[in-house]
């Protein structure tokens, strides 16, 4: 294959369109994911996915598995730090996996979730705090919750050249203000809302938004309506991607799930199985056996047991 002909089958574009010559992700070829692969998706009804990682191993896992987005979610709040909500973990806790799971992550586009606070109070210190996702981090995209209000500051950081993912419907940083985790826009008011949200969004020119604990019919009715592709979390079928907790997807949740969980695998079982076997193994001294023990060479045991017999000799 020529040169061109490579950069080309990397890139995944017309040759004049592609102003480096340099592919993303350096030079193995791969599916990169950016945010006009979303688009191109939504145009193609090709449905997008995506899950969250917190970590270096599962990040890789879930990548090469060919998923479409890998989402810093502040719901590490829970799963890997063990807060009891969303609100209280910061810019550089979130900042710490998310620099872990970018080593992790060639192809999907990786975007990391804005904590509670780092964005609400004006757009200058939305700007640095989502510039060092990307500079610190190497996100992609940055996810900040909130349709209407919010849309001065997503506009900002979008100047800034970062592209931003909305977050509307149930918004867990919110919980406070909506008294619980309560599925919104059930009534015409929350859905008229709710369409505002998504139109201000679409129009600020989000990469995509994540549309979490609404009706079915209101999804399908923005994802209907909007250019941006809509990616659901307890939204229903017919958003233009979905989107789990991968804690919830493998059972490690400690929580009963909500009913637009489904479990696709027991890691909690799994782990608790190996960690017994492990524990049973070692009081019953059947680990490590000598097959898993390193062992002297030959000649350096027979000089060790010359030395032995001589100490046990002078002993006598
Ligand atoms: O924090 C998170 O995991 C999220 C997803 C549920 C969309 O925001």
């Amino acid at each position: 294959m020529t040169h061109a002909g490579s950069i080309r089958q990397v890139c995944g574009g017309a040759l004049e369109d592609i102003v480096s010559l340099t592919p993303i992700g350096g030079h193995r070829p791969s599916r990169k994911i950016t945010t006009a692969t979303l688009r191109e998706k939504k145009f193609q009804r090709d449905t997008i996915t995506c899950l969250t990682a917190y970590d270096y191993a599962t990040a890789r896992l879930v990548d090469e598995a060919g998923i479409d987005i890998v989402l810093v979610g502040d719901s590490l709040a829970m799963t890997m730090l063990g807060y009891e909500n969303t609100l209280s973990v910061t810019v550089d806790e979130m900042l710490h996996h998310v620099k872990a799971v970018r080593r992790g992550v060639k192809d999907a586009l990786l975007i990391a979730d804005m904590p509670y606070g780092s964005y609400q109070a004006d757009a200058n210190e939305a700007i640095h705090n989502a510039a060092r996702f990307v500079k610190e981090g190497g996100a992609e995209a940055v996810k900040m919750e909130g349709g209407e209000k919010r849309v001065d500051v997503i506009r900002r950081v979008i100047d800034a050249e970062i592209p931003v993912a909305g977050h509307i419907g149930l918004t867990p940083q919110s919980v406070n203000m909506m008294g619980g985790y309560k599925v919104q826009g059930k009534t015409l008011n929350g859905i008229e809302q709710l369409m505002r949200d998504a139109v201000a969004l679409d129009r600020a020119g989000v990469a995509c938004i994540y549309l979490e604990g609404i009706p079915r019919e209101v999804a399908a009715m923005i994802t209907a309506e909007i250019e941006t592709p809509t990616i659901g979390i307890g939204a229903g079928p017919d958003c233009d991607g979905q989107v789990l907790v991968f804690h919830d997807l493998v059972n490690l949740a400690f929580a009963q799930p909500p009913k637009f969980v489904r479990r696709y695998g027991d890691a909690a079982a799994l782990i608790t199985h190996a960690v017994l076997a492990f524990k049973a193994d070692v009081g019953s001294h059947q680990f490590p056996n000598d097959a898993e023990s390193y062992h002297l060479p030959k000649e350096t045991q027979a000089a060790l047991e010359t030395v032995l017999h001589r100490k046990q000799a002078l002993r006598r």
